[in-house]
């Protein structure tokens, strides 16, 4: 094919649907701007200077297509990545979860979500419960932050022990992290049920789903072993507990690594998975264009059983018609809730 009377612009769209036709990523739904520097850093190390030079190279050199996979997908994560999150996780959402699944009542701990307070806390009990200064200790569940325009304070459904969707089934606890990267954010999660529930898990069948669509990133997370710089928000007692110390990193141990299954899915056109407790998907859909973002809300929406949560990013926002369907119960930490029925 010709390229070379093609403007940047066309040369650009005609990469995007030849990356598409070649490994089926559409990256026509990601953020414009975004996909367009991360293609240009990788045009750049190969020493290609126009989108149009770059489709001739594909031509010529058809491995350069798994390149570019790597080259837009950011991988940065880590264990306990935003600590606070995960406290609120461990105190807010699972008590809730658990008291519907196996009739446990919350422990009855105040809980307070700041994050450099989580050190020793996110695995164990919040120090700060008598504090009258903790935002969430005031009685109002923390919903006094503005940012859920629309979604309404329903403590009372928030509240109740009894509900129970007709999807759902009561002996299993389903959580899904989409993007899940190199696996810190799946095992983050498994750690945290194995050190609420025990060993024996409270007899639920719990079962972490773990989708990526970045092969390497899967196949790390599948080895499980990690440099330290990944375990550094892990306090010494839990890292000694479940990692066995090896050349210098750390592989995860059998107890957590059961837990998580891995596979790869792309959100965007992947088959829409169903009945999930709790979806975490964190620092994913920033790369997506507003509309996309749209879509995969309502999607992660259908995919929670009633009473489900969903759990996003500390700098991402709910957009567009799940933001009515939704209840955003911590705002700061970015968790909402699928309506119990
Ligand atoms: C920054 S990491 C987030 C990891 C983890 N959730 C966290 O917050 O630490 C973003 C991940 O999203 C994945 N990703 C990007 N587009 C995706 C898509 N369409 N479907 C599934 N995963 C995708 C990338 O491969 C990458 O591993």
């Amino acid at each position: 094919m010709n390229y070379k009377d093609m403007s940047e612009e066309l040369a650009f769209n005609v990469l995007i649907n030849r990356i598409y036709s070649k490994t089926c990523l559409d990256f026509s739904r990601y953020k414009r701007g975004y996909i367009k520097r991360r293609i240009s850093g990788r045009m750049r190390a190969i020493g290609v200077n126009s989108y149009a030079q770059y489709l001739r190279y594909l031509e010529k050199n058809p491995e350069e297509y798994a390149h570019i996979m790597d080259s837009v997908a950011i991988n940065v994560t880590e264990f306990f990545r935003d600590p606070g999150t995960f406290f609120a996780f461990r105190n807010e959402v699972l008590p809730e979860i658990l008291s519907r699944k196996i009739g446990r009542k919350s422990r009855g701990e105040k809980v307070c979500g700041e994050a450099e307070k989580w050190r020793g806390n996110v695995l164990g009990s919040c120090d700060y419960g008598a504090r009258s200064d903790c935002e969430k200790h005031d009685g109002d569940d923390g919903m006094r932050a503005t940012g859920c325009v629309g979604l309404g304070v329903r403590r009372e459904a928030l509240r109740s022990g009894a509900e129970r969707s007709g999807t759902e089934r009561s002996g299993t606890l389903r959580i899904w992290s989409a993007g899940c990267a190199s696996g810190e954010e799946p095992y983050t999660i498994a750690i945290i049920l194995l050190e609420e529930l025990g060993d024996n898990l409270g007899n639920l069948l719990v079962s972490i789903l773990a989708t990526d669509i970045d092969d390497d990133a899967l196949k790390k997370a599948m080895q499980g072993f990690y440099q330290p710089f990944s375990l550094k928000n892990i306090p010494p007692n839990i890292l000694k507990k479940y990692f066995h110390s090896e050349n210098g990193g750390y592989r995860i141990k059998d107890v957590v690594k059961r837990l998580v299954r891995f596979r790869k899915h792309d959100l965007i056109s992947g088959e829409k998975l169903q009945y999930f407790d709790v979806i975490f998907c964190r620092n994913v859909m920033i790369y997506f264009s507003r509309e996309l973002q749209e879509r995969l809300f309502m999607d992660f929406y259908n995919s929670l059983n009633d009473g489900g949560f969903l759990i996003i990013g500390k700098t991402e926002t709910l957009t567009g018609e799940a933001r009515e369907k939704f209840i955003c119960v911590n705002v700061q930490e970015r968790i909402f809730r699928k309506p119990p029925r």
